[in-house]
Formats: structure tokens, sequence, C-alpha cells
């Protein structure tokens, strides 16, 4: 078993996490003791997106307040592994948490490792969080994992929308991915169309369900190109122009049809995708997996094509520590070593 202290600062949370992980590249097995995440979306609100200077302070003042507690969690146990999120996001954020890691290593855990982890790689691996077992609230495996490649994996967060095959837990190729906006940064800036507040994704989700998802046909940009690339950054401007055409537009209506473009985009990608490599699953994360229209919509599909469907339970969709510290222990066991610095652009 290894224990392992993770932390994440790469845009608007400050997250720890305290994790015990068993069982190998066959059957990675979580125990999560601890999972903080202080959110500063009351921040960032006001400016309508994140301001990376405002996170870098907030995250200062944040990250030794989390310590505290959950070093009383940690106690005298043995820590194996100090993780730490270094790329891709907002530099100066990802730069407090790196220099917080170092300086914790060395004066607390110095027998212990420090890894590096992309953030990114710990949204595809947070589907390993997605089955509770019935002995522990906080314990999640997977049994047979082999069984579940090849498989699609769709991240989708306000940063990427990428689609990868899988063709094991460490082999894979990223098949496409978008050319402008990401899934999760069209929600938010369709949101501040409508005046709805930051973040986007989720306003827009409470009013889809109100409003009917045919009623404004919205393109669905590139979904019929034999490619594996996404573009979202039309759809929105679609949005755009509908609003200024239709002064007394229902927000309701807007919400619910371009949420179901976007929607409608990603399942047609990820149908292609399963079908042309014989995918045995879907692994969808990021952000915006919270979205229960986009669970739903792909759970449903897998359903008609017969193959498992995956998603971290809901509290590790948006950004959090848990998937840094899962991506840690898959990372260490491959014996990848990344440099510990910042690199906001960071490729997966
Ligand atoms: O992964 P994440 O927390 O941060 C990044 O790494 O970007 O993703 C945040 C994104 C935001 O764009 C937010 O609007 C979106 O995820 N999001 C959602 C929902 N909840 C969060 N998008 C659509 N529907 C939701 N329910
Ligand atoms: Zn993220």
């Amino acid at each position: 078993m290894m224990r392992i202290l993770a932390i994440e600062t790469s845009c608007d949370e400050t997250a720890f996490s305290l994790v015990e992980a068993s069982g190998g590249l066959l059957r990675p097995t979580f125990s999560v003791l601890e999972n903080l995440v202080t959110s500063q979306i009351a921040i960032h609100r006001p400016f309508g997106g994140v301001v990376p200077n405002l996170a870098k302070r907030e995250h200062l003042v944040n990250l030794p307040i989390l310590f505290e507690q959950i070093k009383e969690k940690i106690g005298k146990k043995k820590i194996d592994i100090v993780a730490v999120t270094v790329g891709p996001g907002l530099e100066p954020a990802l730069w407090t948490g790196v220099g917080f890691a170092k300086e914790i290593h060395k004066k607390y855990f110095p027998k212990s490792k420090l890894i590096g982890v992309n953030h990114m790689e710990g949204h595809l691996y947070s589907f390993l969080l997605s089955q509770k077992t019935e002995k522990s609230n906080f314990k999640f495996q997977i049994s047979k994992l082999k069984e579940l490649f090849p498989a699609i994996a769709l991240v989708v967060s306000g940063g990427h929308t990428i689609i990868i095959r899988m063709d094991s837990l460490t082999k894979r190729k990223k098949l496409g991915e978008t050319r402008d906006d990401a899934v999760g940064e069209a929600f938010d800036k369709v949101a501040r169309l409508l005046n709805l507040p930051y973040p986007g994704g989720p306003e827009i989700e409470r009013c889809a369900k109100e409003g009917n998802p045919h009623a404004i046909e919205f393109p669905r940009p590139m979904m019929h190109d034999k490619n594996y690339e996404f573009s979202f950054s039309g759809l929105k401007t679609s949005a755009l122009y509908y609003m200024r055409d239709h002064k007394t537009a229902n927000i309701n209506d807007v919400a619910a049809s371009f949420q179901e473009a976007a929607i409608d985009v990603l399942r047609h990608k990820a149908t292609r995708a399963i079908k042309e490599f014989n995918a045995h699953s879907l692994l969808l994360s990021g952000g915006v997996a919270a979205s229960k229209a986009l669970r739903t919509a792909l759970e449903e599909r897998c359903k008609e094509l017969n193959i498992r469907f995956f998603a971290p339970s809901i509290q590790y969709n948006t950004d959090n520590a848990t998937m840094i510290a899962v991506a840690a222990y898959i990372n260490f066991l491959e014996k990848k070593n990344r440099a510990l610095r910042a690199n906001g652009n960071m490729a997966l």
C-alpha cells in the first residue's frame, strides 16, 4: 500500500487529498481518507471568469489552512508520495502548489517521493473513482480492469476537449481535440450571454431542464467530419447571433438547445470512435462530466452499443486532488518522472 498526499492548484480550486492506493496496475484500488476542496468561485464570479493573479493570491492563503486540516488526518501515518499538479493550467496558480509541495516535502516528509502530475492525466484516470465498494464509503475498485480496454476516453473540461483511445491503463493515443474553445468554455461563455453567473455549466444545465432542447436548431460544428476534432466556438457564436436577433428569447429554450447541440457532437464523435476501435468501454471525465444531461446521454448510448460506461463519482468530476493522487500512483508504477516545474501548456 502507498499512502499519497496530493495537491491541486491549477485553476480556481485549492485542493488536498489523502489517499491509500494499492493493487498495482492490474487492480488499482483507492481508499480516500480525506478530500478537501476550497473553491474560489465566489471571488472570480464578479469578473465572469478566473483571474490568474487573484487565483494565485487565494491559493497562497488557502494552502496552509488546508494543510493544517489534513495534517490532523495524517497524524503519525507515513506518507510515501507527495504529489502535485505541474500543468496544464494557470502558471502563477500552478507555481503556488509546486512551491508548497516542495516546502512540506522537505520539512515534514523528506523520505517520501515527490511526484509532478499532469492535471489532464488526473481527469483521465478519475474513472478509477467511479465505483464505491459496499464496505467503506471511500473505497473504490474495478475488478478485471483488462476487460475495459480498448477504451475510448472523453476528457471534457473548462480548458480541454480531448478524445483518446486507451489500449491499457498506461498505453494511449490521442485521437483528437478541440480546435478552438473547449466545451466547458463554450458553456461558460454562453451562460454569460444569458446573464447567468460563472461557472456557466451548472447554470445552463439548470435552465435547460425547464427548456425545449429542440426549440432552436443550433449548428453541430464538425460533427460529420471524418475525424476526431471538435470546434465549439462556432456554436457559441450562433448562440450570440440568436440572442442578438431575438431580444425576447426564452432563456431556458436557448440553454436547452445549446446543451443539446454540444451533447450531440460529443455523443456523435464518441460513438464513431467506439465503433472504429471496437471499444469495450467509454470513460467520461473532466468538469463537464458533472453534467447529468451529458452523463445520461452517453450512458444511454453505451447501453445501445452494449459497452460499459464509467464516469467518476460526482465530487471527482470538477477539479480535486484525489484524481491527482490516482494519477501519481499510476505514474509511480510506470516509473514516470516529471520535472517539478509549472508548465501551463503541458500536453496530455
Ligand atoms: O475540470 P474543471 O473543474 O476545470 C478545468 O480543468 O477546466 O472544469 C470546469 C468546467 C467549467 O467550464 C464548468 O462550466 C464546467 O466544467 N461544468 C459543467 C457542469 N459543471 C461544470 N458544464 C456543463 N454542465 C455541468 N453541469
Ligand atoms: Zn480540470
